[in-house]
């Protein structure tokens, strides 16, 4: 069975309403195993034993939250040893922008090396039914792709 893993960090909750739905979309796959975990709870078994990846976060300053960025800052170099070339996609909460937390995200992964197989989810401001059926279709995209094989 295919593994999925979606990694997020929520301060105030958007986030976490989105990965919820990314979540649910993803279950309706039900030849893929997901799992949902907090960045800041993951560590590089996680990747390791994952087929995709789906990253979710707040932008915070232009940038990714702390925590996510924490998960790359303690896994980056020890992933170096493993063929980690993960697909992957992402989900962003924004008060009005997102796109430097994508910029930033494509970069760093790109090191793991991780390819990007979706375009991403930007929420803008509040989490409408809207942004939470994208983020559903994203989750379902990513776990419905791998038990096809197409990653
Ligand atoms: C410290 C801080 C910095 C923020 N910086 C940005 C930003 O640079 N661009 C933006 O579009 N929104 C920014 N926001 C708004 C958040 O991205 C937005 O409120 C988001 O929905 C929060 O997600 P969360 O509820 O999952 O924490 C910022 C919010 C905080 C608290």
């Amino acid at each position: 069975m295919k593994k999925l893993l979606i990694l997020y960090h929520s301060q105030s909750g958007n986030t976490e309403q989105l990965a919820h739905s990314v979540y649910g979309g993803a279950r309706q796959a039900s030849e893929t195993h997901t799992r949902l975990v907090r960045a800041l709870d993951a560590t590089l078994p996680d990747l390791l034993e994952c087929d995709a990846v789906l990253f979710g976060t707040p932008e915070n300053f232009g940038y990714m939250s702390g925590a996510l960025k924490d998960f790359f800052d303690r896994t980056f170099y020890p992933a170096q040893d493993y063929e980690v070339n993960l697909p992957y996609a992402l989900f962003i909460s924004a008060g009005n922008d997102g796109t430097g937390a994508v910029r930033q995200i494509d970069r760093i992964v790109t090191g793991y090396p991780m390819r990007k197989v979706a375009e991403p989810v930007i929420c803008r401001g509040a989490v409408t039914q809207e942004y939470l059926d994208q983020c559903e279709e994203l989750g379902l995209t990513l776990a419905a792709g791998l038990a096809f094989g197409i990653y």
